[in-house]
């Protein structure tokens, strides 16, 4: 069995010494590799979205899509990137500067138009209406199975996280990131077996 697990937030550039990025630590993700590692018989990839950007992981994901059994995208993928990055560093000066931004690509959502027999797992983070947003992510992307995180998560060590599927919904109760990782994995070689 191969599961792909991707974490961290995404680096927009906007020139070469600066980007847009988000607050997200990528220590969930970690915490699902740390699990998945305990299971036997495992093959784990790990991509590490701080490193590029939206654009990068896409490429990266698609690349390993068609060989995978499991895809967790706990990764924080921004959602619009800057139409141009500038050559050469921007110099400040003393009018407003505009950044223009496009919207991204989301990874998830082509994951699940592209799925087969894959097993794809989402996350969602918001500050409303977390629950009636994850349900809506998990049947516009196609996705088996979406983890749903108040915004406190967000680079936090601890989450309070609900597991979401077509016909459950699972809370855990408030606990450190390592511990729901296990209840994630755990949950799902459940459903896949
Ligand atoms: N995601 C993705 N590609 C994007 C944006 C998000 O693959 N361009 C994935 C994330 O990794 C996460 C899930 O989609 O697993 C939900 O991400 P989230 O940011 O909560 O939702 P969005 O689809 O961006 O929706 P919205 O901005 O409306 O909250």
């Amino acid at each position: 069995m191969k599961i792909l697990i991707t974490a961290g937030g995404t680096r927009e550039p906007i020139d070469p010494v600066r980007y847009i990025g988000n607050r997200s630590s990528g220590r969930m993700g970690r915490a699902l590799v740390a699990a998945a590692e305990k299971i036997k018989d495992i093959q784990i990839v790990f991509i590490d979205a701080s490193k590029g950007s939206a654009l990068d992981l896409h490429r990266q994901v698609m690349a390993e899509y068609a060989t995978v059994d499991i895809v967790i995208m706990a990764a924080a993928v921004a959602d619009y990137t800057p139409v141009n990055t500038a050559d050469s560093k921007i110099k400040k000066g003393t009018d407003n500067l505009n950044i223009q931004l496009t919207p991204t690509i989301d990874i998830l959502a082509e994951l699940g138009r592209l799925k087969q027999d894959q097993f794809l797992v989402g996350f969602c983070l918001e500050t409303e209406n977390l629950i009636a947003e994850a349900k809506r992510k998990l049947k516009e992307k196609n996705l088996d199975f979406i983890v749903a995180n108040s915004v406190e998560a967000i680079g936090s060590g601890h989450s309070q996280a609900v597991i979401i599927t077509k016909n459950s919904q699972t809370e855990l109760p408030d606990l450190p990131k390592e511990k729901v990782a296990e209840a994630i994995i755990n949950e799902i070689l459940r459903l896949i077996n």
